[in-house]
């Protein structure tokens, strides 16, 4: 049963996309387990860029089943978007999935997550404005609009009538005028339409797969620091990013999964507000960006940008139980003269070595680092371990002792032939 997790072991951006991509051509399922468009995947694949906001990067791999999971919220309007933008560059493509059990994010998820924000005047969480929040709001309160409902046209129209009739109320105490009923059910009717042959329930599908023991790839959004309990929570997103949230975002039982595969850069990045320990509010840190490429996928927003937190990272393996790193980026970090690491925090005067659960704490945190040298040349050629220089290879290796988990690959470049296969064993496991 090679059922596999990848998580993003930071707060998101960590380039999961590309080993989605990568693994997805192993595998004969991808299932994206959480989180809606606020998320964004780069893919380059033969010669072309694939920009992925809802579908799993895996659907670029005929033969594969690409599944939008039912711990998503999904915009009808956005998916068909990529979709037709993802057939116009590749004909060939995977079987595309929908969860009958994900949510619709409608217009007044977006509206509202603004508004939200407005309100909140000093203490933005900074979100990406695609409706999330509000569209996980209305799961847990259980007046959401699931996929299977959203295509049945027998029930749609009252379901959604009896909705907006709320959400109208809201509007109207934010000084808003009420969204029209029949302009709304117009447009999300012909989105239905479309989106109709694709939905499906997943479970057993799922679980004959993991039965027949195929692969199975379980697909991150996000990030650890960014899971709604045990991220930094407000600033945080409204899923469950961490591995545990595959289990519920799929139906697969936690005895199914087979590796935790983390992923995460070289150094950190977050967008939005929130404390940032190691963050570099200096012209070193816009250096990175700039040759980073630091910038939003789905807002174009710049990143914030830090040093590696190995504080943090090693907090994000045990929540995640991960059994092996993806280390991505490693070639941004090239000819610096030396590069830190955060291995400790003080705080009020003592030394800790673990990561405060409380976000008003963890912004008094200070770093203590480690400093190693850095490393020379352009990496995009290696292929292996041995093809690095020695000092990049120390860097790797301290990540693994500190974090006790050892590191599985290693992402040299964005084209999905430059990676490095550190420890084939650790990904496939049986
Ligand atoms: P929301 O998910 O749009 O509600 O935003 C909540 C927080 O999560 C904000 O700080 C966002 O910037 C952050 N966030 C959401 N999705 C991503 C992502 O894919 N990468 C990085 N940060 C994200």
């Amino acid at each position: 049963m090679p059922t596999l997790v990848i998580v993003g072991a930071q707060w998101g951006d960590e380039a999961k996309g590309k080993l989605v991509d990568v693994l997805g051509s192993q595998a004969s399922l991808v299932v994206r387990y959480a989180g809606g468009n606020n998320a964004g995947h780069t893919v380059i694949a033969e010669g072309k860029e694939f920009k992925f906001h809802l579908i799993p990067a895996g659907i670029l791999h005929p033969g594969t089943k690409a599944v939008v999971g039912s711990g998503m919220v999904v915009c009808p309007k956005g998916l068909l978007e990529e979709w037709d933008r993802t057939l116009s560059q590749k004909s060939d493509l995977g079987e595309l999935i929908i969860s009958s059990a994900a949510h619709v994010v409608f217009p007044y998820h977006r509206m509202l997550d603004s508004l939200e924000e407005e309100a909140r005047g000093n203490n933005k969480i900074g979100t990406t404005s695609r409706g999330i929040g509000p569209a996980y709001q209305d799961k847990v309160a259980r007046i959401g609009i699931r996929m299977g409902e959203f295509v049945d046209a027998a029930r749609f129209p009252s379901r959604l009538r009896e909705v907006l009739e709320v959400k109208n109320r809201y509007m109207s105490m934010f000084g808003k005028e009420p969204l029209n009923y029949d302009d709304l059910l117009a447009e999300y009717t012909a989105y239905a339409d479309r989106l109709r042959p694709f939905v499906k329930d997943i479970e057993h599908m799922v679980a004959e797969s993991v039965e027949a023991g195929e692969r199975v790839l379980l697909e991150g959004a996000q990030g650890t620091f960014l899971d709604l309990d045990s991220g930094t929570y407000p600033y945080v997103t409204s899923s469950h990013p961490v591995a545990g949230g595959a289990c519920l975002g799929t139906g697969i039982g936690p005895r199914h999964i087979d590796a935790v595969l983390g992923v995460c850069k070289t150094y950190t990045t977050r967008v939005g507000s929130g404390p940032f320990v190691t963050e570099l509010n200096n012209e070193l840190g816009d250096h990175i960006r700039t040759i980073g490429k630091e910038f939003g996928t789905t807002t174009g927003r710049g990143r914030r940008i830090g040093w590696l937190d190995l504080v943090a990272l090693k907090h994000a393996c045990r929540l995640n139980s991960l059994s092996g790193l993806v280390v991505t980026r490693l070639d941004i970090l090239s000819d610096f003269e030396s590069v830190q690491v955060a291995i400790g925090y003080e705080l009020d005067g003592q030394v800790i070595e673990y990561l405060p659960g409380d976000a008003d704490t963890l912004s008094r945190v200070k770093p203590i680092y480690k400093e190693f040298k850095g490393w020379k040349g352009n990496l995009r050629g290696a292929r292996s371990m041995s093809d690095l220089p020695v000092e990049a290879r120390e860097y790797l290796d301290f990540m693994a002792e500190f974090t006790r988990t050892p590191v599985a690959i290693v992402s040299v470049g964005p084209d999905r032939a430059e990676t490095i296969i550190a420890d084939e064993s650790l990904i496939w496991v049986k």
